[in-house]
């Protein structure tokens, strides 16, 4: 297939979903394809996102240990790649490496303000690295070419916000904007800050209206989500650890609150099996899975020690082997 219709595929995916569209928010040890597979099954958002996967590890030596983090499904849906790193030829190869199997664009994470990433001057960082976080920019747009939309996830600020920041991206002409409403510095802590996504969108129309904007913090219902569109005027809403709470957070009308616990763990179990299936020479730890745990094992009598035991289980068989007693 040629490259320029490649490119109009995909942008069309993405410009064509209903306003406002969901998202799964990209969460590393959290939204890989199984995990994105589960939650296609239970409802699926208009758009998905990988875990951040680092560019300079992908064009090293340490490529194998890192390429689970990009399998992909014909289950899924829509699903951008996320990518990290310091070096833009590192983001030039690797965008071109995702060309034609099977992406819906490519992510760019600047907003990732742990410290053992930022101190090194990337994700978060790149707030206070306008040069860097250009040449990046200009390094996977000029790979993508017409064969992928191109997008940021950010913040609004790395100590303080910082309204220079956005501003600066949206003159990147880029195909989506995802703006998760803290800075850096506050982590998760503080509530987001939802009237600077609204201020984000107003700038965006008036210096590039075609960068579509999407808001992200501390959204736990699709009804929320739909609200704080309407009222912030989004084209779309990212949720991420709402989905820990429920499964079908992305469902018109969720089932998740009258489910059983014989509901629960067969559900947790499709995830186990998948997670054996997917990763035969255990190219994922076992221990990405106990994050699940209080998703599934949650809200039913004898949970809690159902919990405590399978997080004594050391493996996905001991495990599945737990909760088919
Ligand atoms: C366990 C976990 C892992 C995360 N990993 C990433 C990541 O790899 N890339 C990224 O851009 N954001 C990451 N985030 C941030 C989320 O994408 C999201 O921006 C943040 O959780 C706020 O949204 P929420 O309030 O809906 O959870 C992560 C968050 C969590 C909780």
């Amino acid at each position: 297939m040629a490259k320029q219709s490649l490119k109009a595929q995909n942008l069309v995916t993405i410009q064509k979903l209903d306003k406002p569209f969901f998202v799964l928010a990209p969460m590393d040890d959290v939204t890989d394809t199984v995990f994105r597979q589960i939650v296609a099954s239970c409802a699926k958002p208009g758009l998905m996102f990988t875990e951040f996967v680092n560019v300079d590890g992908l064009q090293s030596p340490g490529r194998p240990r890192l390429m689970h983090k990009l399998l992909l499904s014909k289950y899924e849906g829509p699903v951008i790649a996320q990518l990290w790193g310091l070096k833009p030829e590192n983001y030039y190869k690797t965008t071109k490496d995702l060309i034609g199997i099977g992406f819906a664009g490519v992510d760019i994470n600047m907003g990732c303000p742990v410290k053992t990433v930022i101190k090194n001057g990337a994700c978060a960082a790149l707030i206070n690295n306008k040069p860097l976080a250009s040449e990046i920019i200009d390094a996977v747009q000029e790979a993508a070419g017409d064969a992928l939309p191109i997008s940021v996830k950010t913040r609004v600020g790395f100590t303080s916000v910082d309204m220079s920041w956005p501003e600066f991206l949206l003159t990147k002409k880029l195909n989506m904007l995802s703006i998760h409403g803290r800075t850096a510095k506050q982590l998760s802590k503080s509530p987001a800050n939802w009237s600077l996504i609204e201020e984000i969108v107003k700038m965006r129309d008036s210096l590039y209206p075609s960068t579509l904007i999407v808001g992200n913090g501390d959204v736990l219902t699709r009804a929320q989500g739909l609200d704080l569109a309407q009222k912030n005027n989004l084209d779309g809403i990212m949720i991420g650890r709402g989905i820990f709470h429920d499964p079908f957070v992305f469902a018109k009308a969720s089932p998740w609150q009258g489910w059983s616990r014989e509901q629960k763990i067969e559900l947790f179990k499709k995830h186990i099996k998948l997670h054996i299936e997917t990763y035969k020479n255990k190219e994922r730890r076992f221990e990405t899975l106990r994050k699940f745990c209080k998703v599934y094992i949650n809200g039913f009598d004898g949970a809690a020690e159902l919990r405590a035991e399978f997080m004594e289980t050391e493996g996905p068989e001991q495990a599945l082997n737990l909760l088919n007693q």
